[in-house]
């Protein structure tokens, strides 16, 4: 079978998603898939040769022309994070013309890119907890004022349809808030502000294959810096990862029911990674966001958290592309 490998993106994550190609690409199966990296840029569609050729996609079948020879896929392994791949856009072309893909479809795509609307679905489900929070649709005079009358500090302060933490800011301080809009407002014209819960972050996958509903184990994440900003995202040795999290039978009971509940409520395909905290004291989970491309790099939790089960990731990927060709 013939494998798109979809990469590149339109966005500030489009570096991540290359590494996460890479990884991904390096670890497929090559004997039983022909696997072809496509990069996808604003305008810019090509399959990159191994020797560096760039051979144009024609975007009314999605075929390349290689050799001579008209090459057209039998399914795409989507890896781009952030638009075009992780908010619906390549879902609903892929639709359109019919060739399989990994992950979910573009309505699920469309409204899990956008995390104030995420919380409106999921906060209905039991055991869940959003943290309180205000959906800006644009910047206004008084904003900051207003948000400080109804919210506590500190504050996250989050593009809406963002990745990576490009564009976050965690605000301590009344007088940082104006500037932590503006940073998230350059990013998008969406904005989410966010009460901080003070408890332990995790992030765990989530994936099905052949009928049933697997939960992977749950990554701790204890960051040195402020959050779980870029660097502590992406740079090896800046965030301690615990795989699996500390915690205790009934916490893992807990939020793999909650996590089963998330990926059937949003009806997810293929594999997701949900972002949550327990909060101290209380030990309730806080719903952060889900990534439906979660990433696949060298530091990625998804690769630790599959590893940690014992099945090889060479297999992971298999069973996600044949779940796709069904
Ligand atoms: N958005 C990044 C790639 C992640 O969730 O892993
Ligand atoms: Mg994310």
């Amino acid at each position: 079978k013939k494998i798109a490998l979809v990469t590149g993106g339109f966005t500030g994550e489009s570096v991540i998603s290359l590494k996460s190609a890479a990884v991904v690409e390096k670890n497929l199966d090559h004997a039983r898939y022909d696997i072809f990296k496509i990069l996808v840029y604003p305008g810019n569609w090509y399959h990159e040769t191994s020797n560096g050729d760039k051979i144009p996609v024609d975007l009314n079948d999605f075929s390349i022309l290689l050799g001579g020879e008209r090459i057209k896929f039998d399914g795409i392994f989507n890896i781009l994070h952030g638009s075009p791949g992780e908010d619906g856009k390549l879902a609903g072309y892929f639709d359109m013309l019919g060739i399989p893909y990994t992950t979910c479809d573009a309505l699920t795509s469309a409204i899990t890119m956008n995390k104030g609307y995420t919380k409106a679905i999921v906060q209905d489900i039991p055991e869940l907890h959003v943290a309180k929070s205000m959906q800006l649709f644009g910047k206004q005079v008084g904003q900051a004022e207003k948000i400080l009358k109804n919210l506590k500090l500190p504050l996250f302060v989050k593009p809406n349809n963002g990745g990576s933490s490009i564009g976050m800011s965690k605000v301590k301080e009344a007088s940082a808030l104006q500037e932590a809009l503006d940073k998230a407002f350059h990013e998008d014209s969406q904005v989410l502000v966010e009460e901080f819960v003070s408890g332990r972050e995790f992030s765990i996958g989530v994936y099905k294959a052949k009928g049933s509903i697997t939960v992977l184990p749950a990554t701790e994440i204890i960051s040195s810096k402020e959050f779980f900003d870029f660097e502590a995202k992406y740079v090896p040795g800046v965030t301690e990862e615990i795989t699996p999290g500390r915690m205790s039978g009934e916490e893992v009971a807990r939020v793999n029911r909650i996590i089963e509940k998330i990926y059937q409520k949003l009806n997810c395909k293929g594999s997701v990674r949900v972002d949550y905290f327990l909060e101290h004291g209380s030990g309730n989970f806080y719903f952060i966001e889900i990534n439906t491309v979660p990433g696949q790099t060298e530091t990625s939790l998804i690769t630790q958290q599959v590893k940690a089960t014992g099945m090889a990731i060479r297999d992971f990927y298999t069973l996600l592309i044949e779940e796709m060709l069904g």
